[in-house]
C-alpha cells in the first residue's frame, strides 16, 4: 500500500486487498450500454458510423441513451471518443456543420482563449465541493474520496490532492489540510469529532473540498461522497457544487409521527446572507395560501440547520399530501434536505 500522509495512514486505504472488478470494454460488443434505452455497444457504434453529425449529444439525441436516468453517461462518454479513435477513418471527427471557423463565425474572445490555451500547460481543476457535517448524539458525519478508474483497465486516473477545510456554524475555520490520495486508494475522513455540540439536537458545519489531480487525465471516482451514520441506519450522497443567488425547490410530506425535516444551507459566500424559507406550496388546488415565511441570517461561510414544523392546524389540512418548500437565497449558497426519524436515529439526505 502506497501512502504519503503518514497520519492519514489509517483513513487512506489501498484497493489491493478488495476483489478485482475490473471489465474489459473492448470485446462484448452486445453489451447493454445504456439499460434504460436498452442500447447496445454495437448499435451506439452503427448509428455513430453513419451520422454526420457526429457529436455526443446529436449521438446521444439519435440513440435516446444516456436521458432517463443518466447513470451510464460516463460510460457512453467513453465508449464514444473509445469508438471515434480506434477508427478515425469511419469516425470522422471533423464535424463540418459544427465547425465554427469553417463558417466564420469564431469570436475575437475565442481567438484569445486559443491562443492562451496554446501558451499555457492544461491544468486538472474541479470546482470547490460542499459537504454538511452533521454533528449529534450518536451521530457521525464521514467523508470519502476513492481514486479509483471506474473499472476500466484501460482508463487511467491520476494521483489527486485533495485539500480540505472544515468550518463550524459560525463559519470559523476549524481545520485545513491538503492530502495525497494515489491510484488505487481511498480516503476516510470522520468530520463531525471537529464541531462542538453546542446545542440539542444536532448542530452543523460544512467542509470545504477542492480536488486537484496530478496531471490530466481521467476523473474516475474521485468526487467526494459522505456519510451520515445514526443508531438505526446509514445514508450517503456525493458532494455539491453552490448555486445561487436564487431559489432552490424541495417536494416534501409532513408526516410529523413518522420524520422530521431539515434543510441545512450552507452560505458559501465570503460575506453574511439572509435566507427565506417559505412553505406550504401545493401541488394540486387547495384553498391553502402560502402563509410559513421564515428567515434565516447565515454568516460569511457559515451554515445554518432549520427544521419544517407545520404546526397542529395546518398539518390536519395537508394531511400527508406533498407539498414544496421555497428557499431563496441572497448569494452562492448550497441547499440539502435531511429527513430523519422523529427519535433521529436514522436519516436520509438529498440536494437539489
Ligand atoms: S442506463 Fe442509460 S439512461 Fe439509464
Amino acid at each position: 500500500m502506497k501512502k504519503k500522509e503518514k497520519k492519514y495512514m489509517d483513513t487512506v486505504m489501498s484497493f489491493e486487498d478488495k476483489a478485482d472488478l475490473s471489465v474489459n470494454v473492448n470485446n462484448d460488443s452486445n453489451q447493454i450500454i445504456c439499460a434504460c434505452a436498452n442500447l447496445k455497444l454495437s448499435d451506439f457504434e452503427k448509428t455513430l458510423g453513419r451520422m454526420k453529425t457526429q457529436s455526443f449529444s446529436a449521438l446521444l439525441r439519435e440513440t435516446s441513451a444516456g436521458s432517463t436516468c443518466t447513470a451510464c453517461l460516463l460510460d457512453l462518454e467513453y465508449f464514444f471518443v473509445e469508438a471515434k479513435s480506434r477508427n478515425p477513418k469511419h469516425f470522422n471527427s471533423d464535424d463540418k456543420t459544427n465547425n465554427l471557423k469553417q463558417l466564420g463565425v469564431i469570436p475575437t474572445k475565442q481567438h484569445i482563449y486559443k491562443i492562451l490555451d496554446s501558451i499555457t500547460p492544461p491544468i486538472a481543476w474541479a470546482p470547490t465541493n460542499f459537504i454538511p457535517i452533521i454533528k449529534g448524539d450518536n451521530i457521525e458525519t464521514w467523508l470519502t474520496i476513492t481514486n479509483h478508474d471506474l473499472l476500466f483497465r484501460e482508463r487511467k486516473s491520476a494521483p489527486i490532492t485533495s485539500s480540505i477545510e472544515i468550518r463550524a456554524t459560525d463559519g470559523s475555520f476549524l481545520f485545513k489540510d491538503k492530502i495525497k490520495i494515489d491510484l488505487g486508494e481511498e480516503l476516510k475522513l470522520r468530520l463531525d469529532t471537529y464541531l462542538k455540540l453546542e446545542s440539542q439536537p444536532l448542530v452543523v458545519g460544512a467542509a470545504y473540498i477542492n480536488t486537484y489531480a496530478k496531471f490530466p487525465a481521467m476523473r474516475g471516482t474521485i468526487r467526494p461522497q459522505f456519510e451520515i451514520l445514526a443508531e438505526a441506519g446509514a445514508c450517503a450522497l456525493h458532494a455539491q457544487g453552490d448555486v445561487g443567488p436564487g431559489d432552490t425547490w424541495f417536494t416534501i410530506q409532513n408526516k410529523p409521527l413518522d420524520q422530521r425535516i431539515f434543510l441545512i444551507l450552507l452560505n458559501t459566500f465570503h460575506k453574511p446572507q439572509s435566507a427565506k424559507i417559505s412553505w406550504p406550496f401545493e401541488l394540486y388546488n387547495s384553498s391553502i395560501k402560502t402563509k410559513n415565511v421564515e428567515s434565516l441570517q447565515i454568516s460569511s461561510r457559515g451554515t445554518e440547520i432549520f427544521e419544517i414544523n407545520c404546526g397542529d392546524a395546518l398539518t390536519a389540512r395537508l394531511e400527508d399530501r406533498p407539498f414544496s418548500v421555497k428557499i431563496s437565497t441572497e448569494r452562492s449558497c448550497r441547499v440539502y434536505l435531511l429527513c430523519g426519524t422523529p427519535q433521529l436515529d436514522r436519516f436520509s439526505i438529498d440536494h437539489r
